[in-house]
């Protein structure tokens, strides 16, 4: 591991409890009209991991959410650059995100979906931050502390996300772009 971060979460123990939340969700939503609704780019890669996991039929229509830009706390403003995906009416949605900061992203989301007609939106995200333990969602991966985090999935300005494992990120942010992280 390089000295400039801090294994918090391993690959391995992401892909038992990723296996685990599979179950859940094939046994808790007994649905035939399930969409999966990755939210781009940090959802991306918990998703694929995740729909693998799924013995439900299922669609996969992916939403594009940014809200940090390239800094490391949230500017609170959501853009979706693609839009909401057609086709969501009647369906039962499950957003699957890769960290829960302030939940903007999710509960916009979550308005809009019913707004376009969704039957049912639930939420599945693999990290919830400390300060945010007062917030709900369907189905958690793990509580993790208040840090900011890269790795599977998660970026910094757009880098990390190809780590396998999650970790803290202990740099200065002027020199984030040289961080160097073990594969
Ligand atoms: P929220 O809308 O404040 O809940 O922010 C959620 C989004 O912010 C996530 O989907 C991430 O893209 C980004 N984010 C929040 N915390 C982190 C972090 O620690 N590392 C990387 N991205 C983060
Ligand atoms: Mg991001």
């Amino acid at each position: 591991m390089s000295s400039h971060s801090e294994i918090l979460i391993s690959g391995d123990s992401m892909s038992r409890r990723v296996k685990e939340l599979g179950v859940s969700i094939s046994k808790d939503l007994a649905t035939s009209e399930l969409c999966v609704m990755p939210v781009m780019d940090g959802g991306m890669i918990f998703a694929a991991d995740l729909v693998r996991e799924i013995t439900l039929p299922l669609m996969i229509l992916p939403v594009k959410a940014s809200s940090y830009g390239n800094s490391t706390t949230s500017s609170g403003r959501v853009s979706l650059p693609w839009g909401i995906p057609k086709g969501v009416a009647g369906k039962d949605v499950l957003l699957v995100d890769d960290i829960l900061d302030t939940g903007g992203t999710l509960s916009h989301l979550k308005e809009l979906l019913i707004l376009e007609g969704a039957r049912t939106v639930l939420t599945c995200v693999l990290l919830r931050k400390e300060s945010s333990r007062h917030l709900t969602v369907d189905f958690l991966g793990f509580d993790i502390p208040d840090r900011f985090v890269v790795g599977y999935g998660l970026d910094h300005a757009g880098l990390h996300r190809n780590l396998s494992d999650i970790s803290v990120l202990n740099q200065e942010p002027k020199s984030l772009a040289q961080a160097t992280f073990s594969h």
